[in-house]
């Protein structure tokens, strides 16, 4: 199976991108130790072997490979100097001059508030402390993170620094990869995913600390463990609780947790110039390019650190920056372009922490996550267009859509900070001062009060905390967010008139998923097609990172996905199809290259799938496959997305059902050039318009039928054009 990544392959367009991808494979390996065969499970089969064909390319030079020569030789890569390296960096970090002094008062009180300013070491350092003196006897250590890719990220560092391979003491659990084991002792994780472990253990009794990290981000979770962890500390006395947070402002934390003291430790800060555009940009990304390459040709060395709003800002940046530094001839330094998004890889993610070589500059493009998840060594400029992607809430309608928005003043103040870490740094804003000053709000408004509630309310209701209202929140979400998210789970047959759950309810909160998808999957039961709705509501959870659309060939990459969509089944069966095919072929990469599909996104597909498929049995819901009866399986799909119900209005626009607003269909949805009369979507995103994303042709009929109490009759009635013959649902018309 070994293919050498240098060959020229010229039947395979995508051999460069493949050569290149087990490349970072192969360093990310190197750097992290591979996962031991013995305790991988199938799920990360794949993982495996990727990582063993690079070790096979590296170590055997492609002669007969042995597993365990190739096991001893990445041991020695993490050679005891290299850990002794590693102890020394250890002890520079601030909050080592604070170790004993912390675990006193750590040791003194139950709770404590830790403040630090991002990278003083608290993430990586304090659970370590903590096992140093024996904290983990008694359980584990948890800490959480707002971000998948911290929480990776975080676990892979800290299982260096103590010489243990991921996975084993040191491991990390985010939504769908579990990479923990029976000798896990500190344990990063989001801090969603704690949340889900209060339902199998309320009282959290396999845990003897929890550490609520980056407590400034008020992600909704964190939020709501604030609630939850207060309440059992009461109950379990050995129980240590650690929040902490990377902003001075702590007393808020403090007085929420009964007064618990605050440990501050001093960081170590350098000046940072603040630069200020004169005018505001047109265009952000634009001027974010221009000033990196300013930087690059006129500064001295230092990387530059670039807030961008998401995936696909990175990427576009990415191209031209590697586009305009092409020509910049032998001159002028190499200039490093790394990504860093949820999304990306994790074996790419290594990439922005590996130092940058001698005469080279870096150039990180970088979400959110950098502001003060993620610590990057060597940054000395920082790029701050002003703008995060938010979600946004609208109580009254029940959207929710995500928004570049203007970010706070405490942001830009984390994010200028980020460039003075090591030395004097520079920071530039693409804004005026007078922006700063008059038109950003102060702090960011916690998430819980600009989110949709439901999966929260779900959550909280199968903990047996009924009162909502009087949760005990730190800051308490508006009462119109909690009534929707009620009202939403009472048509969705969740809860019952008297706000209790149902069976139906208690079954849906053991998906880790949207209420409406977990519907969705239990209303597969009745129509005997959970096989086909697990592998959609898989593939729906990956993201839209299913398709691949080079630049230079996308008539040929839309060609082959409109392939899936033959018979105008809608978005939803046409991943099902790919999904199937894919399965056909024996989960065939080739397959995949040959039809412009990221094998990557199928792969986590397959490992979300196999796990709902585990969760199915959970819920004791047969695995049967109806794949023939397309009605059966979009009835499923209606039964968890009734309320995402939109009819064609004349002028070829939407108009949702329920709370009337106008929307459209998304230019990727296979059902874009059709325009079915009534349709049920997925999400909407909110681009230039309102935007219908993963869209399937519905039978009016069906809304009355499968959600009596949602909709009437009146709802579903069709008010025009009798020309068009399509609407096969018309139950009646009055003009
Ligand atoms: O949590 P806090 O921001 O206080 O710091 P940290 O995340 O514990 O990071 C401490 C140091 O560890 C950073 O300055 C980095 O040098 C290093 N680190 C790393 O090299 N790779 C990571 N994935 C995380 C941290
Ligand atoms: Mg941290």
């Amino acid at each position: 199976r070994y293919r050498d990544p240098n060959a020229e392959d010229k039947m395979n367009p995508f051999a460069e991108q493949e050569a290149w991808e087990e490349h970072q494979i192969g360093k990310a390996t190197l750097k992290y130790g591979s996962k031991n065969k013995k305790q991988v499970s199938d799920d990360y089969q794949y993982v495996f072997e990727d990582q063993i064909e690079f070790i096979k390319a590296s170590v055997m030079d492609g002669d007969k490979f042995d597993y365990e020569e190739a096991e001893d030789s990445l041991e020695k890569s993490r050679s005891k100097s290299a850990l002794e390296a590693l102890q020394e960096e250890r002890k520079k970090l601030p909050m080592y001059h604070y170790r004993d002094e912390l675990l006193q008062a750590i040791h003194d009180h139950q709770v404590l508030v830790i403040v630090g300013e991002t990278g003083s070491g608290k993430t990586t350092q304090i659970p370590q402390y903590l096992h140093e003196v024996g904290y983990t006897k008694h359980g584990m250590i948890a800490c959480t993170q707002p971000r998948r890719v911290a929480a990776m990220s975080v676990a892979a560092r800290v299982s260096q620094e103590m010489g243990v391979k991921l996975g084993h003491e040191v491991g990390y659990s985010i939504r769908f990869e579990d990479c923990t084991s029976e000798k896990t002792i500190l344990k990063y994780m989001t801090d969603g995913m704690l949340l889900r472990e209060f339902l199998g253990e309320p009282d959290l009794a396999s845990y003897s600390v929890v550490m609520v990290d980056e407590a400034h981000e008020r992600t909704l979770s964190t939020d709501i463990l604030f609630g939850l962890v207060k309440d059992i500390a009461r109950f379990r006395p050995d129980l240590k609780l650690l929040i902490s947070s990377a902003t001075l402002d702590a007393e808020k934390f403090s007085d929420y947790f009964d007064s618990a003291p605050i440990f501050r430790i001093p960081g170590r800060r350098y000046p940072v110039e603040i630069n200020y555009t004169t005018a505001p940009e047109a265009d952000y990304l634009d001027a974010a390019i221009v000033t990196s390459l300013q930087i690059h040709v006129t500064q001295p060395p230092g990387d530059i650190l670039v807030f961008l709003t998401g995936q696909e800002e990175i990427e576009t940046a990415e191209e031209i920056l590697k586009h305009r530094t092409r020509g910049l001839g032998t001159k002028i330094a190499e200039l490093i372009i790394c990504p860093i998004y949820a999304n990306l890889p994790t074996e790419l993610q290594a990439k922005i922490f590996e130092p940058t070589p001698e005469g080279a500059r870096k150039v990180v493009l970088a979400t959110n996550i950098a502001e003060t998840s993620l610590t990057i060594d060597g940054i000395k400029y920082v790029i701050d267009p002003g703008f995060v992607k938010m979600k946004s809430y609208n109580p009254r309608t029940g959207m929710e859509s995500l928004l570049v928005t203007p970010i706070s003043k405490a942001s830009a103040n984390q994010r200028a900070g980020r460039s003075g870490r090591t030395g004097p740094g520079k920071c530039f804003r693409l804004y005026t001062a007078y922006n700063f000053h008059n038109d950003l709000e102060e702090n960011t408004v916690p998430e819980i009060q600009r989110t949709n509630l439901a999966n929260v309310v779900l959550t909280l209701k199968s903990l047996g905390i009924h009162d909502l209202l009087n949760f005990d929140f730190m800051d308490p979400p508006p009462a119109e967010a909690l009534l929707k998210a009620l009202e939403l789970l009472f048509a969705l047959s969740a809860l019952n008139k008297l706000g209790e759950l149902t069976k139906v309810g208690r079954r849906m909160a053991e998906f880790p998923l949207d209420p409406m998808l977990s519907k969705m999957i239990v209303a597969s039961e009745n129509f005997k097609c959970s096989d086909d709705i697990i592998s959609i509501a898989a593939m729906l959870s990956v993201g839209n990172s299913i398709f691949y659309r080079p630049k230079d060939k996308q008539v040929h990459a839309d060609n082959a996905r409109m392939n899936f969509h033959t018979g105008n089944v809608g978005d939803h069966i046409a991943l099902l199809k790919v999904y199937n095919s894919w399965k056909e072929t024996n989960y065939s990469t080739q397959w995949c290259y040959e039809n412009y599909i990221q094998v990557r996104s199928m792969k986590r597909a397959r490992d979300i799938r196999d796990q709902l498929a585990g969760l199915l049995e959970r819920v004791e819901i047969e695995l049967i496959s109806n794949e023939s009866d397309l009605d059966a399986i979009k009835k499923s799909i209606t039964s968890g997305f009734f309320p995402h119900s939109a009819r064609l209005q004349k002028n070829g626009s939407y108009r949702t059902i329920k709370h009337p607003q106008t929307v459209h269909i998304h230019p990727s949805a296979g059902l874009a050039e059709v325009l079915p009369r009534w349709v049920i979507y997925h999400e909407l995103v909110l681009t230039t318009k309102e935007y219908m994303r993963q869209v399937t042709e519905l039978k009016p009929e069906w809304l009355v039928e499968i959600a009596p109490h949602y909709y009437q009759l009146k709802d579903v009635e069709d008010s025009y054009s009798k020309k068009m013959p399509r609407g096969a649902g018309r139950i009646q018309e009055d003009k």
